[in-house]
């Protein structure tokens, strides 16, 4: 489905990415690894279209997306939930969900936002709260909501379990799992590597912009090495 090939990206005269090749199969759970600067937000970046690569290419769906902006990429189908989150604070959670779908012409978009708050019933109870005044667990979902409100076919998620009490990591990862069960390609960053490769098809590990390891998830759980170095031993 993606395909990234031969990627180099800099950030003036700071090279992040240094000849990135990575695939995601239709379907599947990507995960990118790795400690914090190797790139990943930047590799997330480059794909969802917020950072022109200097050199190399990025195909998705047989097509050269390279150097596309955002918002033509998202009407082909990458939505990215960035890391950070990225909530308009200062409108509401409905308002927020609307703007997930803002670019769509379809008569569907009210039958999509009845369903996602449906699915995550939070949303629909805080439907008028404002978002910036939601706990981190209850943003996060939004933010991924919003996201699926482009119905997209590929989800980037850039560190979704970041500052998340554990129980609440647990729900995100679920969540991530059942997204992708009903059809969504998923290409996930994690520093909660354990927990990234348990629900992943395949994984990347990514060292100061160099990808180094690559592997079926299952095999990098359990690799020694990668177990040492990104997942606590
Ligand atoms: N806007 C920017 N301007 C200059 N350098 C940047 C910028 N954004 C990132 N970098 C640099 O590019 C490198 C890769 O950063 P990136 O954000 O992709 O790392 P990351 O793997 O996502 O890290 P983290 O786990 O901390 O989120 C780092 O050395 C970082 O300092
Ligand atoms: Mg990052």
């Amino acid at each position: 489905m993606l395909k990234v090939a031969g990627v180099d990206a800099f950030y003036g005269q700071i090279q992040a990415l240094k000849g990135i090749d990575l695939e995601v199969e239709e379907g599947s759970i990507v995960t990118i690894l790795g400690a914090n600067g190797a790139g990943k937000s930047t590799t997330m970046k480059v794909i969802s279209g917020l950072l022109k690569p200097k050199k190399g290419k990025v195909t998705f769906l047989g097509k050269d997306i390279t150097g596309l902006r955002p918002d033509q990429l998202i009407r082909k189908g990458i939505a990215l939930v960035p890391e950070g989150r990225a909530m308009l604070a200062e409108m509401t959670v409905l308002e927020n969900l609307e703007m997930g779908a803002y670019h769509r012409k379809d008569s569907e978009v009210d039958k999509d936002i009845a369903q996602v708050m449906e699915r995550f019933s939070i949303l629909k109870e805080r439907k008028d709260q404002l978002a910036g005044t939601m706990s981190g667990g209850q943003q996060q979902m939004l933010a991924i909501a919003r996201a699926l409100l482009a119905r997209p076919k590929l989800l980037l998620l850039d560190e979704p379990s970041m500052g998340l009490a554990p129980i609440i990591v647990a729900d995100i990862f679920k969540m991530i799992k059942e997204i992708n069960q009903s059809g969504t390609t998923v290409l996930l960053v994690e520093q909660n590597a354990k927990q990234a490769l348990k629900i992943a098809d395949y994984g990347y590990v990514l060292e100061t912009g160099k990808l180094t390891t690559e592997a079926n998830a299952k095999d990098l759980l359990e690799d020694t090495s990668i177990a040492e170095a990104y997942l606590g031993g």
